[in-house]
């Protein structure tokens, strides 16, 4: 139970901490954007100039502590490297939402090719990207009559693969390339803040993984690849 609200208030604090970056950042440069505009006037007194001058700067180290604290904010940011069971990690995101996936009428299916698969990485982590995929394609075919979400793991040499498809319209051609965007969205105000794969990218690079997509009119396929921890050729 306690570990179901961190999960749950980690990834509603994830848009909110970006519009929080966001709105910060505005403040400022807005006032200087103005300032700018001022010093460009040419009946200006060597005094009202240096007002305005000393009025950007304040702006600039405005600007500039948000950033500091902004990268202390990525740097506590760290991936931990722990021996966990990819498997269980799915199975706790997939717990999470289960109300949303029979609330919207959504077939699962799964096709797990071992119980445990064992990776190395971060488990609260991996389970915000998987958290994130399976919102995306639950929401994806929010529209659709049949609602049909399949997700695989596989353990190839090296990595483990795991695959979210769901039976939406698929991402549009001219879209392929932006998804990964920060704050990129097509869900309406309110909705959705466009940092969801953005961030599922961030962690699954942290992890030495990749995060790729296959799509077409008839629905959309996630990849995870995610590096094996040692463990799984010793029970083997
Ligand atoms: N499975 C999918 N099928 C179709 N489109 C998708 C799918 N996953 C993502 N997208 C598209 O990519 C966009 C960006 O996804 P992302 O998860 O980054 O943000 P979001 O879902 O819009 O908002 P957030 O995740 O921050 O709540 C979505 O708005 C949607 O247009
Ligand atoms: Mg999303």
């Amino acid at each position: 139970m306690e570990e179901r609200m961190f999960l749950l208030e980690k990834y509603a604090s994830l848009g909110q901490i970006a519009a929080g970056i966001a709105h910060e950042l505005n403040n400022p440069l807005s006032g200087m954007l103005l300032i700018v505009k001022e010093l460009q006037k040419d009946n200006l007194s060597t005094e009202e100039k240096l007002q305005y001058l000393s009025l950007l700067y304040e702006g600039m180290l405005r600007v500039q502590s948000i950033l500091r604290e902004l990268l202390q904010f990525s740097r506590a940011e760290e991936v931990k490297a722990e021996t966990i069971d990819l498997v269980d990690v799915l199975e706790k995101s997939l717990g999470l939402i289960s109300h949303l996936i029979s609330k919207n009428g959504v077939e699962l299916k799964k096709d797990y090719e071992s119980d445990r698969i064992w990776v190395k990485g971060d488990a609260k982590k991996l389970g915000q990207v998987f958290l994130n995929l399976i919102l995306n394609a639950i929401q994806a075919m929010e529209a659709d009559a049949q609602k049909s979400l399949t997700i695989k793991v596989k353990a190839e040499r090296e990595h483990a693969v795991v695959s979210i498809s769901d039976t939406g319209p698929g991402i549009p051609e001219e879209l392929k390339l932006k998804v990964f965007e920060p704050f990129f969205t097509t869900k309406p105000p309110g909705q959705g803040t466009g940092l969801g794969l953005t961030v599922a990218l961030a962690i699954i690079q942290k992890h030495q993984g990749d995060l790729w997509f296959e799509t077409s009119s008839s629905g959309t396929t996630f990849y995870v690849k995610l590096p094996l921890a040692k463990q799984n050729k010793n029970e083997a």
